[in-house]
């Protein structure tokens, strides 16, 4: 058996253009156009690229994009007046601070000063409440978007059983949250789970969010499994070539599974396309017009 390739990048593309469509009946109808602001502190490469991204996303959906770069000696301080003004700016509906952040600032206390309808992340604490006890507010847009791949290609997950590999705050602990509420089993697996290919072959659903390249072994995947790869991992190969990889062995993993997200083109661009649907339903929910997509 070889598995179904998940296609996110085709699923982000549709998604991302009824974005468009929203978008632009939004300025027809309330002359509104929903504004994202990034803010980024430190020279780091991969989030350099990742800001970029995000722009040129903004751009082709109708969305405003702002973006403040700050060196990485900024203050603690002078990032909170920053994220201070963006609450008061009401051109602004989404603010992003890229993560990580500088090793001196508290990002946890960063992102608790953003107005939690701004915080198209859903980081902030506020967030992450509403989502564990099942009220309204804005998810965060990694496990939002493995939802979406797996309600598409399992339709109804009630009574399956998830194994999530990690536990951060970004993937592993909102996405247990979120398979909860659609019925599912769940176990969270971290780096001191025992016998962990055990846990792991138990997984109608198995979401690998570890940061390891390949770590994930075929063999340790349930025959007829739904795998969706959340890593991207930059490894170099014995020939000297570089390539980016998941947390699974893809190849080894496709013999056994039903279905599997590849790396790229999975969960990557199924993150920035639930940004901007993030950042047209903050605008939706701050001026009070109903948000359908
Ligand atoms: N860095 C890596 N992933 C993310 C993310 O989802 N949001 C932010 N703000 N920073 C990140």
């Amino acid at each position: 058996m070889t598995a179904k390739r998940i296609d996110g990048k085709a699923f982000a593309a549709t998604l991302r253009a009824s974005i468009a469509d929203a978008v632009t009946q939004l300025n027809t109808s309330h002359n509104l156009t929903p504004g994202l602001a990034v803010i980024l502190v430190g020279e780091d490469p991969a989030s350099a690229v990742y800001v970029r991204n995000k722009r040129k996303a903004c751009a082709e959906a109708g969305i405003a994009s702002f973006e403040t770069i700050l060196p990485a000696s900024t203050t603690q301080d002078a990032l909170l007046r920053e994220i201070a003004r963006l609450n008061a700016d009401d051109a602004v509906h989404g603010i992003l601070v890229q993560l990580p952040l500088p090793a001196h600032i508290d990002a946890q206390a960063v992102i608790n000063a953003i107005d939690p309808a701004k915080d198209v992340d859903g980081f902030h604490v506020i967030n992450a409440g509403r989502l564990a006890v099942g009220q309204p507010g804005l998810v965060p847009c990694t496990p939002l978007g493995c939802l979406l791949l797996l309600r598409d290609t399992l339709g109804s997950l009630a009574g399956k059983h998830a194994v999530i590999l990690g536990r951060s705050n970004i993937v592993g602990k909102p996405m247990a949250q979120l398979l909860l509420r659609e019925s599912c089993t769940v176990t969270i697996c971290h780096s001191r789970t025992e016998q962990l290919s055990q846990e792991t072959r138990r997984g109608d659903i198995l979401i690998a969010a570890i940061g390891k390249p390949e770590y994930v072994r075929g063999d340790w995947i349930k025959p007829g499994a739904t795998v969706l790869d959340v890593g991207i991992n930059r490894i170099t190969r014995d020939d000297g070539s570089s390539a980016l990889v998941g947390d699974v062995d893809y190849k080894a993993a496709s013999a056994r599974a039903h279905a599997i997200t590849p790396v790229p083109g999975g969960i990557g661009p199924m993150t920035i396309a639930c940004l901007l649907r993030n950042t047209l339903e903050a605008a939706c929910a701050i001026h009070g017009i109903a948000f359908t997509l």
